[in-house]
């Protein structure tokens, strides 16, 4: 890929929303009184988006690593995102938000998962901010489900190994029809990704950042916005 300076906002932000626990632990409250502070922030900085430039967000809520956590967390953070999204849903729907889902949908509850179908058909034809929320979501898994279907049109003769490629493979991830994060953010001072986005984020600009996700505010998300436009992004090559 050439060389070019960066130029404009980044077009594709990714957000791994970490540091609820801590949050809600610093205040001496369950953890879930974090997550459900987490979830506020949400709507406050997909709202920035447009302002930014920024036309897709991704937000990673919660991964396939994530059911190893207790019985109590792991169905309060579902609770959670039936809520959210029979609650958000018309808000989201009026402010031309775009709502996608990826990760593996089959372990989730049946009722969740109409919820996700649901959003997503009631907003498939906005376009102002497209929020992709992660939940189930593993990078390798996703790779590993893609080659599975990619294998079955090789086996079944609609693909050839030879149109195999860099080019050909990413249709059948979960993002096929997103462009790659410009931006992938991490908040509360990890500098791990987790399993996110891997394949897509092989060029992206990392900030990591000591924020907790429940102070996260639109003033936060602005600066690093800011930043990411002074960097000079090469893809291996050099600037002319
Ligand atoms: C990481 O913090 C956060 C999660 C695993 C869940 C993310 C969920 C939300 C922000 C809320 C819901 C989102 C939506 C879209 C409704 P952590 O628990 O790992 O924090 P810790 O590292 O301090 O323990």
């Amino acid at each position: 890929m050439a060389a070019k300076p960066i130029s404009g906002p980044p077009r594709h932000v990714a957000i791994i929303m970490d540091g609820n626990g801590r949050w809600a632990t610093m205040r001496g409250r369950p953890r879930l009184f974090g997550h459900h502070a987490g979830a506020k922030r949400v709507r406050e900085i997909v709202e920035a988006c447009p302002d930014l430039g920024v036309k897709y967000l991704t937000i990673f809520a919660f991964s396939t690593e994530n059911w190893k956590r207790t019985q109590v967390e792991v169905a309060g953070l579902m609770s959670l995102f039936r809520r959210y999204i029979a609650k958000e849903a018309r808000a989201l729907f009026e402010e031309g938000v775009r709502v996608r889902f990826i990760g593996d949908r089959v372990r989730l509850d049946k009722k969740l998962q109409a919820l996700m179908d649901e959003l997503e058909t009631l907003t498939a034809k906005n376009d102002r901010v497209n929020l992709t929320i992660a939940i189930n979501y593993g990078g390798r898994d996703e790779v590993a489900r893609a080659t599975k279907r990619l294998a079955e049109d090789v086996a079944n003769g609609k693909l050839s190994p030879e149109e195999v490629n860099e080019e050909t493979l990413p249709k059948y991830l979960d993002t096929c029809v997103l462009p790659d994060p410009d931006l992938v953010i991490r908040t509360s001072g990890e500098a791990r990704i987790s399993n996110f986005l891997l394949w897509q984020s092989a060029y992206a600009e990392y900030e990591f950042i000591d924020t907790l996700w429940p102070d996260f505010t639109r003033d936060v998300f602005t600066a690093l916005v800011a930043r990411y436009g002074n960097r000079e992004r090469r893809f291996g090559g050099v600037l002319g």
